[in-house]
């Protein structure tokens, strides 16, 4: 068995993917209730609790909640804070995100932890006088920076539906930045391929970089300023961060390198707790993010085109045809749409309703596959900057989290004394209508810059509940970073799982494709898809480009007749499912 740790394959689970584990049982050689593996070809499988997360110590820290007594919220904080430790390049204090937690006896909530605009942003903030985007304006430095929701939403997921309390949840984190850890391989690499962004900015350098020294894959990172943060919040609370010491910080950092958060607007700011979206697909339910996220919307948009299409093989050209299709259209209406909620009427209700599904579906059998128009946009797709982890916990509560820096380590700016990053948020809104965002994302009016307004986001943090019973049991855990190319991955790999069939494995290994409206291009992932499939495709019309890697999906899976978690990290990743 390959990885760190014995798989156990449970009686009764179907599936090519598990014969050799099935093999292996079958032969009484290894059978286990609990296992951990970095990326393998087989899913983790364990009896009782699973995380998985890009990172190994954080999905650690999150199992070991789960053994103290914790429940999956408990888990989900934990991990959240140890990623702010190990995994600096998207796990963040200074970042936000949203956390979609579903509770075995049938209720959901979402938990809104997104940054919001400074009281000071405007409209116009990262045009020059000639009304063109300042190219790296909204990515770079510290006026890129949303106020922070990380510590606000993780802090209040605990303090409402978590079981060990704050201070416990924070410990992992805590003795990870104290004692420090070993830098991997991908870390090291990480850091060192940062150091055009975090060499700007002295802090950063020194803590991230070894001020030009340099991490080697082995050594250990320690980070005192950030576990002194760390011991702050563990001491006063999550205040301390918004109006206490570390909210002096804060200050201190944004008047040095002239950002626009200003005490008021930390103090101000609120995790919401809100409603996910509900959308169905063959018989199960889909439960997703709704505004200020895009995701939930447009995923459950494209489910509703597909639904009673027969889609065939996964990597036909008929399917990708009929994929390409619903994610052009649902991209074209995220860009005309979708915003915060709280600042713009969004027709949430009619993009998501069947009714409108039928007419896109129409329009699309009717359509030859038409080459497509218009001019190409600036073609930036990034992976891997943001991250998701999700969570089963023994009694089947279920929570799935992504949260972000938005760019790989955010704006590069450290907060001075207090060892985190900021995030570069403010570029997930339109800096101006109608012109590409760094994910080369078109959008419209209902994303403007407002005050206090929260950016569109992509992140799509889902749960799948089975389809049967009157309280369906969790049936998936996923989602993905990846900038405009999050909503496409937790689309397909949901896809794999219901409409094709495959293990969590195989539908988070399996080779990916992404169009997103503009620009009008279907990018596919090298290697992944036969000549033969990309020829038709390109002889229907579509342009193509090739790409290493389209998202990184980390997800969970529960075996509806057995109950048993399988947990995959994507091996696009240096993830690691970790179950007991
Ligand atoms: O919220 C969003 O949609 C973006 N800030 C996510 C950024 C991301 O996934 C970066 N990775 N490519």
């Amino acid at each position: 068995m390959r990885g760190s740790g014995s798989v156990g394959a449970p009686p009764g689970r179907v599936g090519a993917a598990l014969k050799p584990a099935g093999a292996l049982w079958a032969l009484g050689l290894a059978v286990a209730v609990a296992g951990s593996a970095a990326a393998t070809f087989e899913p983790v499988a364990a009896r009782h609790g699973m995380v998985v997360s890009s990172e190994a110590h954080a999905s650690e820290a999150g199992v070991e909640m789960l053994r103290a007594g914790g429940n999956a919220v408990d888990a989900a904080v934990a991990v959240g804070l140890a990623l702010a430790v190990t995994h600096p390049f998207a796990g963040n204090l200074g970042g936000g995100g949203f956390m979609l937690i579903h509770w075995a006896r049938g209720d959901s909530v979402f938990v809104d932890y997104r940054e919001q605009a400074p009281a000071a942003a405007t409209r116009d903030m990262y045009l020059d006088g000639r009304g063109q985007v300042i190219p790296g304006a909204s990515i770079v430095g510290a006026r890129a920076a949303a106020v922070p929701g990380t510590v606000a939403g993780l802090a209040l997921a605990e303090q409402t539906y978590g079981r060990l309390g704050w201070a416990r949840v924070l410990q992992p984190a805590m003795r990870l930045a104290r004692q420090g850890f070993p830098v991997s391989y991908a870390l090291a690499r990480s850091l060192r391929e940062a150091q055009g962004l975090l060499g700007r900015f002295p802090e950063s350098r020194h803590i991230f970089l070894r001020d030009g020294r340099f991490y080697e894959p082995g050594q250990v990172f320690r980070q005192p300023e950030l576990a002194e943060t760390l011991e702050q919040l563990s001491a006063h609370g999550p205040q301390a961060f918004y109006r206490g010491p570390v909210a002096a910080q804060i200050m201190a950092t944004m008047k040095k390198y002239h950002g626009l958060v200003s005490a008021a607007d930390l103090a101000a700011y609120q995790a919401k707790l809100r409603q996910p979206l509900v959308g169905h697909f063959r018989g199960y339910t889909i439960l997703s993010a709704p505004p200020p996220s895009s995701g939930g919307v447009a995923l459950i948009e494209m489910l509703n085109i597909l639904e009673p299409l027969d889609l065939g093989a996964p990597d036909s050209f008929a399917s990708m045809r009929l994929m390409i299709e619903a994610m052009r259209r649902a991209y074209a209406d995220r860009a005309a749409y979708l915003g915060d909620a709280d600042f713009v009427s969004v027709p949430v209700v009619g993009l998501t309703s069947r009714a409108y599904a039928a007419q896109l579906r129409a329009e699309i059998l009717a359509a030859r596959p038409d080459a497509p128009v218009g001019a190409g946009q600036p073609e930036r797709y990034e992976s891997g900057q943001t991250t998701h982890y999700s969570v089963v916990d023994a009694e089947g509560n279920a929570v799935a989290n992504t949260y972000t820096l938005n760019n790989g380590y955010g704006s590069g700016v450290t907060v001075e004394g207090a060892g985190f990053l900021l995030n570069d948020e403010m570029d997930d809104f339109a800096a101006k209508p109608g012109t590409p965002n760094m994910f080369g994302l078109v959008q419209g009016e209902a994303n403007a810059i407002a005050p206090r307004k929260r950016p569109l986001s992509s992140m799509t943090p889902t749960i799948v509940l089975g389809n049967s019973g009157e309280k369906p049991p969790v049936r998936l855990v996923l989602g993905s970073p990846g900038g405009g190319t999050i909503i496409n991955t937790v689309l397909e790999v949901l896809l794999n799982v219901l409409a094709f069939h495959m293990d969590i494995r195989e539908a988070v290994t399996a080779p990916r494709f992404h169009n997103q409206w503009l620009p009008d291009e279907v990018v596919v992932e090298k290697w992944g898809f036969s000549a033969d499939t990309l020829e038709r495709l390109r002889e229907a019309g579509y342009r193509l480009r090739e790409r290493s890697r389209i998202g990184e999906c980390e997800a969970v899976e529960i075996d509806a007749a057995t109950g048993w978690r399988f947990g995959a990290a994507d091996p696009r990743s240096d993830g690691k499912a970790v179950g007991y």
